[in-house]
């Protein structure tokens, strides 16, 4: 068996960012810290910082009165953050800038009176708090059949928004319908979609076409990684989205020679590493590197976790 390694794969540089932000806010203040919502879409990475002793919630009332208070890398609405403050929580915002960038657009339109397209899955933690900056401007849509049944009045100002970890492909589509309807509609000033979800899927598109079985490491709730497994199994290629080495099936490789790994932006690279040694142990695997795009993108902590560093100084 030949395995091709995705590159880039794995951690971008908001979930490296909220990883080490919540590493160092154990460090400093001990481990009686909250998170609300999962830090990262993973399961094994949720597991490791429970098993340090953080509380993940997904209500702030679950919280102490006072207690540190970290947000994932997902954001949270304003409402949440006034929410957090009646409560006196002291709070640590690891929320990627790039999904910021989203948030800061949104008020920026609505405050132009702008009726606000934003292209995403319903529920996300991301599209939940995009949402809440400006909830009377924006409307979900997730599809272009979504499309056809936007109304506005007539004359009235129109943007678009996207989700961070979309499709490329799937939100052309759907930003293609919105152009139809509404040719005067206003995009971001710079594309939403990030530049890891971008790069991790141009890498297996790139490599699919020369694989038997695509495997692609991240949990079922992780929007980057289903897009991953999504493009690959689009292409024809049987591709299966898992959490680590134990849910591989012997069967997925019967008459299989090439097998692509890639690995979703808030799966670890030790889960890889894991695969890895499982398929080199059972087929005499060898591995080759395959690299699309390097990437050199660093996000520095936020102010509220340097405060706290420097005041250990
Ligand atoms: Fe940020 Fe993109 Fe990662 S929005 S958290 S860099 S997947």
């Amino acid at each position: 068996m030949k395995i091709l390694l995705a590159n880039p794969r794995g951690f971008c540089a908001g979930v490296n960012m909220a990883i080490e932000c919540l590493d160092e806010a154990i460090r400093i203040c001990g481990p009686e810290i909250y998170v609300y919502h999962e830090i990262v879409h993973n399961k094994y990475v949720v597991e490791n910082f429970t098993a340090q002793g953080v509380t993940f919630v997904n209500d702030l009332d679950e919280v102490p009165h006072g207690a540190f208070l970290l947000y994932s890398a997902h954001g949270v609405s304003p409402e949440l953050r006034e929410h957090a403050s009646s409560r006196n929580l002291r709070t640590i915002d690891a929320t990627c800038p790039l999904v910021t960038k989203v948030h800061l657009e949104a008020v920026r339109f609505a405050k132009q009176h702008y009726n606000i397209v934003l292209i995403g899955h319903e529920g996300h933690d991301e599209v939940i708090g995009t949402m809440g900056e400006a909830p009377e401007s924006i409307t979900l849509v997730e599809t272009a059949e979504d499309v056809d049944q936007l109304e506005f009045p007539p004359g009235s100002k129109i943007a678009y928004l996207t989700q961070t970890t979309l499709s490329v492909s799937e939100a052309n589509t759907v930003i293609e319908r919105l152009r139809e309807r509404f040719p005067h509609i206003e995009s971001p000033p710079k594309e939403d979609i990030c530049y890891a979800t971008t790069n991790r899927q141009e890498a297996v598109a790139t490599l699919a076409p020369q694989t038997d079985v695509v495997l692609v490491l991240g949990s079922q709730n992780s929007s980057n990684s289903k897009r991953l497994a999504e493009i690959a199994a689009g292409m024809g290629k049987p591709s299966h989205l898992i959490d680590g080495a134990d849910e591989i099936a012997p069967s997925w490789f019967t008459g299989s020679e090439t097998v692509l790994i890639t690995a979703g932006a808030s799966a670890p690279e030790v889960v890889v590493e894991q695969c890895i040694d499982r398929l080199v142990a059972d087929y005499d695997a060898t591995v080759e590197v395959m690299t699309i795009r390097e990437e050199n993108v660093q996000f520095q902590l936020p102010k509220e976790l340097r405060v706290l560093q420097a005041a250990e100084r």
